[in-house]
């Protein structure tokens, strides 16, 4: 992401963060739920989320690892960084949970870290030619066997019923990436191609825009 996207990015989420949930979580909880429920966080875990947003799977990933474990998030945005850290600390898991303002890729961490990574939703909103430098760091700081959930808007399959909603969000990304800053993609494509093992992949649909529940492993 260039400079001045990522300035757009920063600036966007600051201004929505407390209208976020608002917007947004009617259509995505169930989803991100099943992206948590496929990466079967245990007790002890060290894990990763990249673009935590307002905060909902932090709180489920703290409790899960529990208190011998550890939930480090990162995020662009230092609004909806306030608004996570508001519901991390209600939640009372604020012992388990690291908040870092900070744009990926790179990711601020050693290579071998995380037993695992969750991201929702936020995978489609980098470039397409960015996606493989991002899908890389999270590769580099899991540890070898580290498993990877990612929830993402995702392109129509042959077989799949049309959705109009995903080719309208196609064409507004493509035409106004500012004010449409997501696209769909094949994230399974990405992940494999970036050398993740054991790609296994669920459809979900929100309002008819198909969406796509990926789970997979760095392989030891
Ligand atoms: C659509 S929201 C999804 C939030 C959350 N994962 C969820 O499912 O509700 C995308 C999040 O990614 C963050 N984000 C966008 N670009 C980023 C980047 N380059 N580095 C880090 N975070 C980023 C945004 O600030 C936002 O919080």
């Amino acid at each position: 992401m260039a400079t001045d996207d990522r300035s757009t990015t920063r600036a966007f989420y600051d201004r929505i963060s407390d209208a976020y949930d608002l917007i947004a979580e009617s259509g995505e909880h169930a989803a991100r739920e099943a992206g948590l429920a496929k990466l079967n966080v245990h007790p002890g875990e060290q894990v990763l989320e990249v673009g935590f947003g307002t905060g909902h799977s932090l709180v489920a990933l703290a409790k899960a690892v529990g208190s011998t474990g550890h939930v480090t998030g990162v995020d662009i945005s230092q609004g909806m960084c306030d608004v996570a850290e508001r519901r991390v600390n209600a939640e009372n898991v604020n012992q388990q949970v690291e908040l870092i303002v900070t744009a990926v890729p790179p990711l601020p961490f050693d290579d071998r870290l995380f037993d695992a990574v969750s991201m929702s939703f936020t995978l489609e909103l980098f470039p397409l030619d960015e996606i493989p430098a991002v899908l890389a760091e999270v590769r580099r700081v899991l540890r070898p066997g580290g498993r990877l959930s990612i929830v993402s808007m995702a392109t129509t399959r042959e077989g799949e019923h049309d959705s109009v909603l995903e080719r309208t969000y196609k064409w507004m990304h493509q035409h106004f990436p500012h004010f449409v800053d997501c696209q769909p993609i094949d994230a399974a494509g990405f992940v494999r191609n970036s050398g993740f093992v054991d790609v296994n992949e669920t459809r979900l649909e929100i309002w008819t825009m198909p969406v796509a529940v990926i789970n997979a492993s760095r392989s030891s």
